[in-house]
């Protein structure tokens, strides 16, 4: 039995409106011409940190301190958003899946128990992301899936494959694609029928997500399902080279491969068995609605074969989404979000689409919906759809800063809540100038908001998730930008391994109140108990610890 009652900051206050802004991909890094953020006007920004230094400080956002398997692994939104929302650092379904794999307890549960039963007379389907990118899921887990698919009885496989060039250079899909080849070669010498049937962007062709654009997904659906596509060809490799001359890895169309007599390879068939092998839930959420609702109605599916289906991990707790899973998903139970509502502090929670689970869903410990819908109200501003963000790097920015300052200015809220998408979106398509621009409508919008919280007297801690708009180059180990063989620029699309801003103030920020100096490791982590105190009340004893003091002069 939890229990919900919050003990009372000794000194600290309530009832001071509180803003809590997250810039996505925005992380602190040496000013050179590749670190957009430096390049960009940022004055708001930038005077939080010429301010002073008790109310300004960096924190750790990869590696071990959100989650991840090692400290090479950069930080991503799921984890960084898991890790602001429940002040505790769990181990993240990248490590779960690789300790499974390791011990080959993935075998053993449910999940692959139920899929495997239609090894003897189906085929086993296997779609993802194919990069070892770490961030929705990695090529050796996949590598390993399906060498203890086809030791333990399947016969036949099919790999659907999403290329990346998001969480990994552009390009490097051609390599990832010759490597799974002559993985399914070796297969097939030990007498398993295993090939690539289908594949596409990641951006364009199936993972898209909280349903901004359904036909993101019909585009993949269409393809591995149905076997059909715009694009057809017997051998993958050649496919994604041949699409590469129009797209880039990202947003490749989709394709599927065909014998000889032009039929596609691969579409699934009933009886047939299907792992969405990705293991965080965002981008795979969509197409595990269209495999497994009876009464899915976002597009038209045409064909329902009836199929065993099997997520890496169950994507969604509160929805049971999907019912069958190989591994157990982390389980982030008792949220800042959930404390602070049952503590009696409303919020306020906004994005645009394509950030907007990451204020809500990733900061709730990956669940759906309302802890109480009286005290909590969470808007989402439609992001724009269609379109590559380096074309509109303002984004909503402006939109998300003005909701947050009409619900500030309300005084119906104690916390305020957004995610300010313009750094990390804009920043994975690689475009420097765009990029640029997005940092500043980014600031903008930190500025608008900070403006509301003066008006209210109220507090503002501005942080981010994870490291992207500061550095958009590929670098040596003495930091160097690296160039290809072509003398060409290699352009970082993804995000990296750097520390994030934190700061807090506003004239509700009691005197006295700075940063410590005795958690020099802190972490996003850190950052819910530190919230629970700027709210006036002490966190729960388990949580990583905050990162204020009060002092008295
Ligand atoms: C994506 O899904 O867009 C990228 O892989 C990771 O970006 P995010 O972690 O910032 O959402
Ligand atoms: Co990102």
């Amino acid at each position: 039995q939890v229990s919900w009652k919050l003990a009372d900051h000794p000194t600290l206050p309530k009832g001071k409106t509180l803003a809590l802004i997250v810039l996505d991909g925005w992380g602190e890094y040496k000013p050179d011409e590749y670190n957009c953020i430096h390049v960009a006007q940022t004055p708001t920004m930038d005077s939080l940190k010429q301010g002073t230094p008790e109310k300004w400080r960096l924190i750790r956002a990869h590696g071990k301190a959100v989650g991840l398997p090692t400290e090479d692994d950069m930080g991503n939104s799921e984890v960084g958003h898991n890790a602001l929302g429940a002040g505790r650092i769990f181990a993240q379904g990248a490590k779960l899946v690789d300790i499974a794999l390791a011990s080959g307890k993935i075998y053993e549960g449910e999940g692959f128990k139920y899929i495997s039963e239609c090894f003897e007379k189906g085929t086993l389907h296997l779609i993802g992301l194919l990069s070892d990118g770490g961030v929705h899921s990695r090529l050796d887990q996949l590598q390993l899936l399906l060498k203890g698919a086809s030791e333990r009885g399947a016969k036949r496989i099919r790999v659907h494959i999403l290329t990346d060039g998001r969480d990994v250079l552009d390009g490097s899909s051609v390599g990832f694609v010759e490597t799974l080849e002559s993985d399914l070669a070796k297969l097939r010498e030990n007498g398993v029928d295993a090939r690539i049937a289908s594949g596409g962007g990641r951006m364009y062709v199936t993972m898209d997500r909280y349903e901004n654009d359904w036909d993101v997904v019909k585009r993949g659906w269409d393809a591995q399902v149905r076997g059909e596509a715009p694009h057809k060809f017997t051998n993958a490799v050649e496919a994604v080279k041949k699409l590469r001359e129009n797209a880039n890895d990202q947003y490749l169309p989709p394709f599927v491969i065909v014998d000889e007599n032009e039929k596609a390879v691969g579409p699934i068939e009933d009886g047939d068995a299907v792992v969405t092998f990705n293991f965080r839930a965002d981008r795979m959420v969509m197409l595990a609605k269209a495999l497994e609702h009876q009464d899915f109605d976002k597009f038209d599916r045409v064909k329902i074969p009836k199929i065993r289906y099997a997520g890496m991990l169950q994507y969604d707790g509160e929805l049971k989404l999907p019912g069958h899973y190989l591994v157990s998903p982390p389980e982030i139970d008792r949220t800042s979000g959930e404390y602070l509502v049952h503590n009696g502090v409303r919020t306020f929670a906004c994005s645009e689409t394509v950030k907007f689970g990451h204020v809500t869903f990733f900061w709730n410990g990956n669940r759906s919906g309302y802890f109480n819908p009286e005290m909590e109200e969470y808007a989402e501003i439609p992001s724009d759809v269609g379109i590559t963000f380096n074309v509109q790097p303002k984004m909503k920015a402006l939109e998300i800063g003005e909701k947050a300052r009409d619900a500030i200015l309300s005084r119906k809220f104690d916390q305020v809540r957004v995610n300010i998408p313009n750094g990390d979106m804009v920043g994975h398509t690689g475009d420097i100038q765009a990029t640029v621009v997005a940092c500043k409508a980014a600031d903008e919008a930190v500025k608008m908001i900070i403006e509301a919280i003066e008006q209210v007297g109220g507090i503002y801690v501005v942080t981010a998730d994870h490291g992207n708009a500061e550095d958009m180059v590929k670098r040596n180990k003495s930091g160097q930008p690296l160039y290809d063989k072509s003398g060409k620029l290699q352009i970082l699309t993804s995000h990296t391994c750097q520390p994030v801003p934190i700061a807090i103030g506003g004239p509700g920020l009691a005197a006295g109140v700075r940063f410590r100096n005795d958690v020099p490791d802190g972490g996003l982590a850190n950052v819910a108990a530190t919230v629970m105190n700027l709210h006036g009340y002490v966190a729960p004893n388990d949580y990583e610890p905050t990162l204020i003091e009060v002092v008295n002069n």
